[in-house]
C-alpha cells in the first residue's frame, strides 16, 4: 500500500469529521497489518473535552474489529503545514504500534514523515503486552 493511497483514504475520512466547534477537520487512515485499511475523523463534543481525534477513532475501529498490528497511519488536516498527532494520540497508539510510521499530508500535497517511537520517545508502558497471553 502505497503512502498516497492511504493519504487519499485520511482525506476522503476528512469529509465526515463532526467539528462544528473548531472547524478543524482531520482524517486518518491506519493501515493494519492485515492490510486492511481503517479510517477515523475528529468528532467534537459540545463539552469540547469529550472530543475524540482523528487517530483515535481509527485505532479503536481496528482494535474492535480484530486487528492487533500495524504499519503505518496517514492524518490529514487543511493546513499550510501538515500537522502530528496529539500526545494523546500518541500515547493511544503506542499501546498498539510503538514503532508505527506516521504520514502527515495537508491537502495540498505537503507530507511530512515520522515513527511514533521519535515522537514518543520512553512511551508510558506499564503491562506486559503479548497478545499471545490475552
Ligand atoms: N485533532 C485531531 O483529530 N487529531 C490531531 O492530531 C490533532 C487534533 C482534532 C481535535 C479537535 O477536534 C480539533 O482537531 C482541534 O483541536
Amino acid at each position: 500500500m502505497k503512502d498516497s493511497e492511504l493519504i487519499k483514504k485520511a482525506k476522503r475520512a476528512r469529509e465526515r469529521a463532526y467539528a462544528p466547534y473548531s472547524k478543524f477537520k482531520v482524517g486518518a487512515a491506519l493501515l493494519a497489518k492485515s492490510g486492511k485499511i481503517y479510517t477515523g475523523a475528529n468528532v467534537e463534543n459540545a463539552t469540547f473535552g469529550l472530543t475524540v481525534c482523528a487517530e483515535r477513532v481509527a485505532i479503536f475501529r481496528a482494535i474492535t474489529n480484530g486487528e492487533k498490528y500495524f504499519v503505518k497511519i496517514a492524518v490529514v488536516v487543511d493546513k499550510d503545514e501538515p500537522v502530528t498527532p496529539c500526545g494523546a494520540c500518541r500515547q493511544v497508539l503506542s499501546e498498539f504500534a510503538s514503532n508505527l510510521k506516521i504520514i502527515c499530508a495537508n491537502l495540498e500535497g505537503k507530507t511530512e514523515r515520522y515513527s511514533l517511537s521519535e515522537l514518543l520517545p520512553e512511551a508510558f508502558e506499564k503491562f506486559d503486552k503479548d497478545p499471545s497471553t490475552d
